[in-house]
């Protein structure tokens, strides 16, 4: 029998423990069945992932939230300008809202805020916070997926919708997929809507490896913490021992990866099936693009959207920039 026989003879007797029916199973055993193994990245946060993401936000070597913050607090009153009177807020993939509160705060009469998260859990906790800090603040929880249609003409009315991305999540997306979300965020906010777009610029790639692979090994962590999910929720068997993180530069992508590396040779199995890893060999987990102001500014002109602002920090490490929606 062929070691390709084998180990199909091997997966076979693996009773499958979930139909395979199931769309994140379907979607995790196609991924892992690619050339360069890979797993969906929205599968990072689930509530660990979530709780260890905003303790990476916090660690020295992620610039990235501090370095926007900073932007943002440093132009908050330029930012509300922009902004104009009465806008309903719409944040996808709200996470904590932390940023938002500031942003809420310096609005002339914000009409409501949308965060829109994945996780409930962090949907909650934000609402509890956003309460605290702004009780007078009209709010609409929506517990979705933002990269799938979600249900926003639902929205209350306001003078104008202002679509709120920071944090350089665009930067997640392949640009194809960027400029097609923020095709998405132009029906959201309909013409004459305006969005402020958080994205990381392209810089020194010792910074961005540092960033991505930071001295505390909370990315690490974060990392790890996909395959402790898949073990749990679809009852897969990898030994997270046997995988570690890193994070490599993409030179002519300008993108950095995180990959699960496979410290040896091992099998996994998952719904039934089961894969095969040579020593070295890596699963990829997320692509963080980094963009030049006037390459994202194309994308989203190319998206309907028309290049209004732009604020940076001294360093240019990050910006964030304000459009509007063009017919
Ligand atoms: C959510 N997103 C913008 C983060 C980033 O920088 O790409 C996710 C992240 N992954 C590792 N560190 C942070």
């Amino acid at each position: 029998m062929s070691d390709d026989e084998e180990l199909q003879a091997q997966g076979d007797s693996v009773a499958p423990v979930e139909s395979i029916d199931s769309p994140d199973l379907a979607e995790i055993v196609r991924d892992l069945s690619r050339p360069q193994k890979r797993l969906p990245t929205r599968l990072l946060y689930d509530e660990e992932g979530s709780r260890l993401f905003e303790r990476i936000c916090d660690t020295g070597d992620y610039y990235v939230t501090r370095t926007e913050l900073s932007i943002l607090r440093d132009n908050l009153a330029d930012i509300a300008e922009f902004a104009g009177p009465g806008a309903g807020v719409i944040e996808p993939g709200a996470g904590c809202g932390c940023k938002t509160r500031e942003l809420l705060s310096a609005l002339e009469d914000p009409r409501w805020y949308a965060p829109l998260d994945i996780d409930p859990s962090v949907l909650w906790r934000c609402r509890q916070a956003m309460s605290q800090a702004l009780p007078h603040l009209p709010l609409a929880p929506v517990c979705a997926d933002f990269t799938r249609p979600w249900r926003y003409a639902r929205l209350p009315l306001a003078e104008r919708r202002l679509l709120f991305f920071p944090g350089s999540t665009i930067g997640n997306f392949e640009p194809p997929e960027a400029q097609a979300l923020l095709r998405q965020f132009h029906q959201v906010t309909g013409v004459g809507g305006r969005m402020i777009l958080g994205v990381d610029l392209r810089k020194n790639a010792a910074i961005l490896r540092r960033a991505y692979d930071d001295s505390e090994g909370i990315t690490a962590r974060f990392n790890l913490n996909l395959l402790a999910r898949l073990n749990r929720e679809h009852a897969a068997d990898f030994d997270l021992s046997a995988f570690e993180h890193v994070a490599v530069y993409d030179k002519t992508r300008h993108r950095i990866e995180m990959h699960l590396r496979s410290r040896r040779e091992q099998q996994v199995s998952i719904g039934g099936r089961r894969f095969r890893f040579a020593t070295g060999e890596t699963i990829h987990t997320e692509s963080s693009h980094k963009y030049l102001p006037d390459g994202m500014a194309q994308l989203a002109v190319g998206a309907g959207w028309q290049a209004w602002k732009l604020w940076m920090d001294p360093q240019r490490r990050f910006a964030l920039m304000g459009f509007e929606a063009a017919r």
